[in-house]
């Protein structure tokens, strides 16, 4: 159905599940973001899977716990350079083939992933 929200014809709750299970243990092994993460990574996958399910048209799971989400503010405090948001969207581009994402509903899963993180840059000069 063409007409249901990209969440539901992507496979709701269990493809984010798979999405957000695949995405994290990439960071942690990634050199360039992995310091910026803590060890528990727990807390912060289950905030991922809240925010993804509202991102891609789920009900409001991130917002109805911590609020409006202010994604850059709240990514203010840590430095991401250019080459690190490379680095997040090369994990994610990982996790969606991982779970077996393919064609039109990736690509638009894609350009909002891409855009979203390319918005994250708050350190835009800097190397590394
Ligand atoms: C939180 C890094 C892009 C969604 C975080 C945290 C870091 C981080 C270090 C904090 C983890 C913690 O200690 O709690 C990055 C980097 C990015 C990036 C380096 C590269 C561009 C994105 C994008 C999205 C996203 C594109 C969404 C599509 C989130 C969410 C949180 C988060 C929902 C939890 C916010 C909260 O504390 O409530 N990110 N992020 N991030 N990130 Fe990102």
């Amino acid at each position: 159905d063409p007409t249901a929200s990209l969440y539901q014809r992507m496979g709701g709750e269990e493809t984010i599940r798979k999405i957000v299970e695949s995405f994290y243990p990439r960071v942690q092994q990634d050199p360039l973001l992995a310091p910026l993460f803590p060890k528990d990574i727990e807390p912060v996958m289950e905030k991922q899977r809240q925010f993804l399910t509202q991102f891609f048209g789920g009900p409001a799971l991130y917002s109805r716990v911590h609020g409006h989400p202010r994604l850059r503010a709240r990514h203010l405090p840590f430095p991401i350079t250019p080459k690190r948001a490379e680095a997040w969207l090369r994990c994610m581009s990982e996790a969606l083939d991982e779970a077996g994402i393919k064609g039109e509903l990736r690509d638009e899963m894609w350009s909002r992933l891409y855009f979203t993180a390319a918005h994250m840059v708050n350190q835009p000069g800097k190397e590394g």
